[in-house]
């Protein structure tokens, strides 16, 4: 088995930035060839990263040094990009959200089993080990049985973001755009949450009611979010997101689970309280989860080299493509609330 997953980037732009350097940094993985159509920034990563560059997708999916390809394009095209890459036999690694409609995911997903290849999401929860901690506490019954989970994100991007992300490296409207982002701060931001809060809490998403606007921003897409959810152990979750919230939050709120017997705090380190000695918790104070100090550190490089290491290994990567699908079946429904002004059941 080799000692080192190859990787191609697909995509230059912002994030892609950050990724290099976790593919860089990351044990299992080896950078070698970077993919993007516009030739500025595929030619700046390419030499930043002493790998090489092109503007043609049929040349680095035809390279057979490119055993897997990470995929940071907009979000209306990772179903074709992923699709076209796992055709072509490479394992991929796509930017979150894992497409902008179901039909897509599914396709994604069908196309993975075809080729024989893994199909895997950019999401950190399940490789950072603050959360798994929080996940080992949470199976253990630490806090008693989840009656409710609180998301909160209050952004306030810059009107340059809109068109330039917040680096400015590629000038562009798809942020902007429904059809080309598939929505504003939900499926943008706390794609993120709904993923974290599904893997510590291991409980699946059945109902979703939400309401949504676009009040501040000359935009397609909504700046302010609110869902209400049930979950399939009958807990109830919550969700506000804005990317137009002036001022932020000085308190620096986060998100929450409640349990019957104790609440856990998201934080950085998470912070947990609980009402009976447990899982070797003391009663009745607050106190910092215990993260186990030889656990990988987190970040870009968690991502790659969690995803790099079961590839190798011919195992199913930390993140699951059902995971990307269930997230986004989230926040499709979430919307079709907000259209319809009704609850929308998600299928068991
Ligand atoms: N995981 C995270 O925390 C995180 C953070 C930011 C962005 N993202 C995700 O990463 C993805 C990209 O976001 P970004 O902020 O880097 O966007 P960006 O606009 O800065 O970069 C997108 C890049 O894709 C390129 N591109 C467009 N069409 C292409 C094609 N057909 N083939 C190859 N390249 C093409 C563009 O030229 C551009 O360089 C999105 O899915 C976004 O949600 C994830």
């Amino acid at each position: 088995m080799p000692d080192k997953l190859r990787i191609g980037m697909i995509g230059c732009g912002e994030i892609a930035v950050q990724t290099a350097k976790g593919i860089a940094a990351a044990e299992s993985a080896e950078h070698v060839m970077v993919m993007d159509v516009d030739a500025r920034v595929a030619r700046d990563l390419g030499e930043t990263h002493g790998v090489p560059w092109t503007t043609s997708v049929d040349e680095i999916l035809s390279n057979p040094r490119v055993d897997a390809v990470y995929i940071a394009v907009p979000h209306y095209l990772h179903a074709p990009l992923t699709i076209q890459a796992l055709r072509a036999g490479k394992h991929v690694l796509v930017e979150k959200p894992i497409a902008t409609t179901l039909e897509d995911a599914d396709r994604m997903i069908a196309a993975a089993r075809e080729a024989g290849v893994k199909l895997s999401v950019a999401y950190h929860a399940q490789v950072d080990p603050a959360c798994r901690a929080v996940r080992e506490l949470i199976a253990d019954g630490a806090i008693g049985r989840v009656v409710g989970t609180r998301i909160v994100y209050r952004g306030d991007k810059p009107s340059s973001y809109w068109h330039g992300g917040y680096s400015g490296r590629i000038q562009t409207d798809w942020r902007t755009s429904r059809a080309k982002a598939g929505g504003g701060v939900l499926i943008m931001n706390t794609v993120h949450d709904l993923n974290t809060i599904r893997f510590v809490t291991g409980l699946e998403v059945t109902r979703v009611y939400a309401e949504y606007d676009t009040f501040a921003t000359p935009v397609e897409v909504e700046d302010y979010i609110a869902l209400t959810y049930r979950y399939d152990n009958g807990a109830i979750g919550t969700l506000e997101a804005g990317s137009a919230v002036r001022g932020r939050d000085p308190l620096r709120e986060t998100n929450r689970i409640y349990g019957e017997t104790g609440q856990i705090i998201l934080a950085n380190p998470p912070r947990v309280f609980v009402s009976e000695e447990r899982s070797g918790l003391r009663a009745g104070e607050w106190q910092d989860v215990p993260v186990s100090s030889d656990a990988p550190a987190g970040g870009r490089a968690a991502i790659v080299d969690g995803f790099a290491r079961a590839v190798l290994a011919g195992q199913e990567p930390p993140v699951r493509a059902a995971d990307g699908r269930a997230a986004l079946a989230i926040i499709l429904a979430a919307y079709r609330s907000g259209q319809e002004h009704r609850a929308i059941e998600l299928p068991r």
